[in-house]
């Protein structure tokens, strides 16, 4: 908070309660109220990513079963050579945007016909939008 402190919140004791689901709640002794979100959205995409974390890394080496996503966002498509993609991909020749990716997230099959990453979707839009922020963050 550089030393700051929120515009309307008065110093002083605060009490610690639970709020609702995912928040922490600290009541001023002057009637404050401040609401903590335990989870902003850099945790939420990692613990998301586990679901991709199975099959693909996000370090320089790809491992066997999918390539690596380091620095995935603005990367062309299919370019990895430690890893041999399906024939389908292989086609690909323009880069990934965060749009792309939302929308081969959404539904793999339906955006590269024949992939060979067909067995995950992600339909919630707040559930991509947090995977993508975390893979754009990963630098
Ligand atoms: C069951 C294994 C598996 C899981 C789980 C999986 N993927 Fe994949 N992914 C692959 C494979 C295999 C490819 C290569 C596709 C091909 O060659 O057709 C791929 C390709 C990709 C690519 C393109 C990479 C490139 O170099 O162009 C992106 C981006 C991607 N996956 C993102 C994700 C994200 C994000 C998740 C989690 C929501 C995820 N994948 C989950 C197997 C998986």
């Amino acid at each position: 908070m550089n030393g700051r402190r929120p515009r309307g919140i008065h110093p002083g004791k605060f009490h610690v309660t639970g709020g609702p689901q995912d928040q922490i709640w600290l009541w001023g002794e002057r009637g404050d109220l401040v609401a903590l979100s335990i989870a902003d959205s850099q945790d939420r995409g990692a613990i998301l990513f586990q679901t991709c974390a199975g099959c693909h890394s996000t370090g320089v080496t790809s491992g066997g079963l999918a390539p690596s996503l380091f620095r995935i966002i603005g990367r062309k498509m299919a370019v990895r050579n430690d890893f041999v993609y399906s024939d389908s991909f292989r086609k690909l020749t323009v880069e990934w945007t965060e749009e792309r990716l939302d929308k081969f997230l959404q539904n793999p099959n339906a955006f590269v016909p024949g992939t060979a990453m067909n067995t995950i979707t992600i339909t919630d839009p707040e559930e991509r939008q947090a995977i993508i922020d975390y893979l754009r963050d990963l630098w």
